[in-house]
């Protein structure tokens, strides 16, 4: 029996590359071109699941990409953690501005990455996070080392919306049973200052479609005569917000949570240093809501951000046209008690209501999902802390994030066990940028830190 630290040591060469293989293949799950990477994607995850001991692997077919099940039910007495990832990325465009290809992985060093990171799309968010538990997997069921029972479920669509997820976890309660779930595709302050994510925001996706004229119109015979839906929409989305940068959506506040002085108090302990923020992103100045803290604004505050506007002539030269039509998406990020679809609809009243005469509206809500919050209190938690003070030597922070994982809340409701959400990314990775990577350290620092959760976890349990 090898202790996880020289198992690590023995087999990190082959750790890398294996991750450097998944993180091959393109499987892009907003982008139908790929559809073919991201099949293959779910039956590379299943092999590397049989390859690490598991007993059952499923490739569970849906109306979009396979969900990957797999288990190794030691004891029924046993408490079972239940693993959730995803083996889709994100669209790498803008490829420009990518400095090696997104899917030809290279290991370089970076300042805050000194053993060296792997680039590619996908490195962090999530293939390399959720693979640490494949390779954790591995350690432990080779070496005698399992403690209890595990089920995994990686899918292909979670940055899509995981719609059918939601299905296959509201149809399979039983065969999904569990005591605990654990996810990593969130982050942790810095390599040294270990944190724990214990919240995540809410979502609320909408595209809107502002119609003027029915056709596009020379901008000098008609301009100034008939309302031009761009700068119609500008003006609607401007007034979005208040002059203190409140969202001025009727009723958006009503719900959120309000935390006490004291709970922001001990918000404002995590080391924070906003210099290094403003020079980390090149910027003169922080902005946001009158009132709240920078770690505030992007954790407890609910937000609304344009993700992307068009419309008009956008090509080479000049073109005088006012154009029929003006599009933009609009993502609301949301904070525990604010539901997604109430909030969708006010967005949609409200939206509706500050149009001017002249144009017509269409909003048109995407996907979106609840927020979530865990108690630091529980079994999961402690296991978690447990852990990362063996692995770090340090305490882990509690720190409540400003993504959103929509399905963790789901998980909650329909399978009544609390997520811990043991990220080991920083904000810096890039993920869902041009240059996404994984520091190698991270990425070992997660496969030793992961089975002492397990057996902090079934020790706990069983106490
Ligand atoms: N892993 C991220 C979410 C995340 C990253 C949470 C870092 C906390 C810290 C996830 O893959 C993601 O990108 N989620 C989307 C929502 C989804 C519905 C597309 C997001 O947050 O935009
Ligand atoms: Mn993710
Ligand atoms: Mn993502």
């Amino acid at each position: 029996m090898e202790s996880i630290t020289s198992y690590i040591e023995e087999h990190k060469q082959r750790f890398i590359d294996e991750l450097v293989e998944l993180l091959k293949i393109p499987s892009i799950s907003a982008d139908s071109a790929f559809a073919k990477a991201t099949t293959q994607t779910a039956t590379a995850v299943a092999d590397s699941l049989r390859a690490a001991g598991c007993d059952t692997v499923e490739i569970c077919e849906t109306p979009g990409y396979p969900i990957v099940y797999a288990d190794k039910m030691i004891d029924p007495n046993l408490p079972t953690v239940l693993v959730y990832g995803h083996y889709d990325v994100q669209p790498p465009d803008p490829l420009d501005l990518w400095d090696s290809p997104p899917f030809e992985p290279v290991i370089k060093k970076t300042d805050k990455h000194p053993d060296g990171a792997i680039f590619a799309r996908g490195a962090c968010d999530d293939k390399g996070q959720m693979y640490m538990h494949v390779k954790a997997m591995e350690y432990m069921t080779a070496n005698g080392k399992l403690p209890c029972n595990v089920k995994f479920m990686i899918e292909g669509e979670e940055e899509v919306g995981s719609v059918n997820l939601a299905w296959y976890v509201a149809r399979n309660q039983e065969k999904l049973a569990n005591d605990v779930i654990l996810i990593s595709d969130t982050g942790m302050i810095a390599n040294d200052i270990p944190s724990i994510t214990t919240g995540l925001r809410g979502l609320s996706y909408v595209e809107v479609e502002v119609t003027g004229p029915n056709r596009d119109l020379h901008s000098g015979l008609y301009g100034g005569a008939v309302a031009n839906p761009i700068n119609i929409l500008s003006k609607m989305i401007a007034s979005l917000h208040d002059e203190n940068n409140h969202i001025t959506v009727k009723g958006f506040y009503d719900k959120v949570e309000e935390l006490t002085a004291a709970e922001r108090a001990k918000m404002g302990e995590a080391p924070f240093s906003l210099e290094n923020y403003k020079e980390a992103l090149d910027i003169a100045a922080v902005y946001g809501e009158k009132g709240y803290t920078t770690n505030e604004r992007n954790s407890i505050r609910p937000t609304l951000d344009v993700n992307g506007i068009w419309g008009g002539y956008t090509g080479e030269g000049a073109k005088t046209v006012i154009a029929s039509k003006a599009y933009a998406k609009i993502s609301m990020r949301l904070v525990p008690h604010q539901d997604w679809e109430e909030i969708t609809e006010l967005f949609k009243t409200h939206f509706e209501n500050i149009a001017p005469e002249g144009v017509t509206i269409k909003v048109t809500p995407h996907h979106g999902g609840q927020g979530y919050v865990t108690p630091i209190d529980s079994l999961g938690y402690q296991a978690a802390e447990k852990a990362y003070e063996k692995t770090f030597g340090k305490t882990p922070i509690p720190q409540r994030s400003g993504g959103s994982i929509p399905i963790v809340a789901l998980f909650e409701k329909e399978l009544k066990s609390k997520t811990i959400l043991m990220g080991f990314g920083l904000d810096s990775d890039a993920i869902h940028s041009p240059n996404e990577h994984f520091g190698i350290w991270n990425y070992l620092k997660g496969i030793e830190t992961i089975p002492y959760f397990y057996e902090y976890f079934t020790a706990l349990k069983n106490s």
